[in-house]
């Protein structure tokens, strides 16, 4: 159980290119633990590891009850379109919104191997987009069409 610092947008870090997993070796499943228990204290919704600077291709994603470990992810198949407000661990205190796909199927191997997949639609599907892009050193604000911060946010409610 480890809390792991994430590191924040000006980071080369984030926006470099990450290597596909070769072989899920121990080290591979300490990291998803400390990842978890990272996204947990943070209170997101999914975590990418180059967030937390190891440059490998791997996510996860946890709205509610459902929780996703995907290693190697991929989506390979979209549907419609939408556009809400994301955020970002590694950029605080902003708010942008995002055009997405409103449905993605994502294929992905899991810790023990395993490749499946899975789909999401609204915030499950714009949660995948958004972790996925972090592994090709893409972040949200990036294709943000408006970005506004925490204050705006507030004001508006
Ligand atoms: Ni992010």
């Amino acid at each position: 159980m480890a809390i792991l610092n994430i590191i924040k947008e000006g980071d080369p870090v984030l926006r470099k290119k990450c290597r596909p997993v070769e072989e899920i070796t121990p080290r591979i499943l300490q990291l998803l633990d400390d990842m978890h228990d990272t996204l947990e204290k943070a209170q997101g919704v999914g975590l990418a590891a180059p967030q937390v600077g190891v440059m490998r291709r791997i996510v996860i994603v946890e709205i509610e009850d459902k929780k996703y470990e995907m290693i190697n992810p991929e989506i390979i198949e979209t549907k419609g379109k939408q556009e809400e407000i994301e955020a970002c661990l590694s950029v605080p205190e902003k708010f942008g919104l995002v055009k997405r796909p409103q449905w993605v199927k994502v294929r992905a191997t899991d810790r023990n191997g395993k490749v499946y997949e899975v789909s999401g639609n609204g915030l499950m599907a714009r949660c995948f987009c958004h972790e996925l892009d972090h592994l090709d050193g893409t972040l949200y604000i990036d294709k943000a069409i408006e970005m506004y911060d925490a204050d705006d946010i507030e004001d508006a409610e």
